[in-house]
């Protein structure tokens, strides 16, 4: 038996990446997905079901609060339930600080941080009902580290750290835990784009040689959205290879 079988979670930005490979992972243990994203996630979604997962795809953007309402309420008629949100949408708009526009940084604080806001406040109510939650966020390295032309970036990675240990005294005694995970250098179309020599150069600052997969993420979340988790709570959990703990 799966070790999220019979239970219900939402993970925004599913569609690619990261995310799609956390909808695999939690579909593999049994998990009913909500896959949520701005993208289209059909195709995400038809071939974790072709597996054999139970998965389905709604177009909900993170920023959009009645969008989240009503992908919430379809949920809770169809499957009564919420047990597991990952807030995993994210987005980039890098550039130095000097040359960065107020359309660049309200974009990343929009999506990264008030997405996050808005998708959580739809769901803890629920989840403090039941008496049962795991919510698990996506913080970034660099939010520890800083990185140069990401103060926009950085700085919603690093709210989010707050975000969760503020929540998570607030909640616990509901039974629903908040954690987050920070993830180090990891292969998705985020880091797809960067020229291969920055990237093999990025491997050798790794203690582990190699850069991250999105399964390296979900194994991350899937311990962290377990019921054997339950006592862990306000944490964030570095997955980078070992660049930093
Ligand atoms: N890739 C990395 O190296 C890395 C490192 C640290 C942290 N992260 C974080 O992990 C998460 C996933 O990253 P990824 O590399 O898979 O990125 P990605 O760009 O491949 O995937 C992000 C997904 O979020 C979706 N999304 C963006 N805006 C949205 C919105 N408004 N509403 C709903 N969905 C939206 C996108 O459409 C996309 O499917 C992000 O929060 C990112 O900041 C990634």
């Amino acid at each position: 038996m799966g070790r999220l079988e019979g239970q219900v979670a939402i993970i925004t930005g599913g569609a690619r990446g990261i995310g799609a490979g956390v909808c695999k992972v939690f579909c593999e243990e049994g998990a009913t997905v909500a896959l949520w994203d701005v993208l289209d996630g059909k195709a995400t979604a038809e071939e974790i079901r072709a597996t054999g997962g139970k998965i389905f795809f709604q177009k909900v953007d993170v920023t959009n609060k009645e969008e989240i309402q009503k992908a919430v309420d379809y949920i809770k008629e169809q499957h009564g339930r919420i047990d597991i949100l990952i807030n995993n949408a994210g987005i980039i708009r890098d550039r130095s600080f000097t040359k960065m526009s107020d359309d660049e940084w309200n974009a990343v604080i929009n999506v990264n941080l008030n997405g996050l806001y808005h998708v959580t406040k739809a769901v803890v109510p629920q989840m403090k009902e039941a008496g049962y939650g795991r919510i698990v966020s996506a913080s970034s390295i660099n939010a520890l580290l800083g990185a140069f032309g990401q103060t926009n970036y950085a700085a919603t990675k690093a709210a989010i750290i707050g975000f969760t240990k503020s929540l998570a005294r607030e909640v616990g005694k509901n039974g629903v835990t908040v954690n987050a995970v920070a993830p180090g250098f990891i292969k998705t179309a985020m880091t797809d784009s960067m020229p291969e020599t920055v990237i093999k150069a990025g491997i050798q600052q790794i203690p582990v040689r190699r850069i991250g997969t999105p399964e390296d993420i979900a194994y991350a979340y899937l311990y962290l959205a377990s019921k054997e988790a339950g006592f862990v709570n306000g944490e964030l959990l570095n997955v980078n290879g070992g660049i930093i703990s």
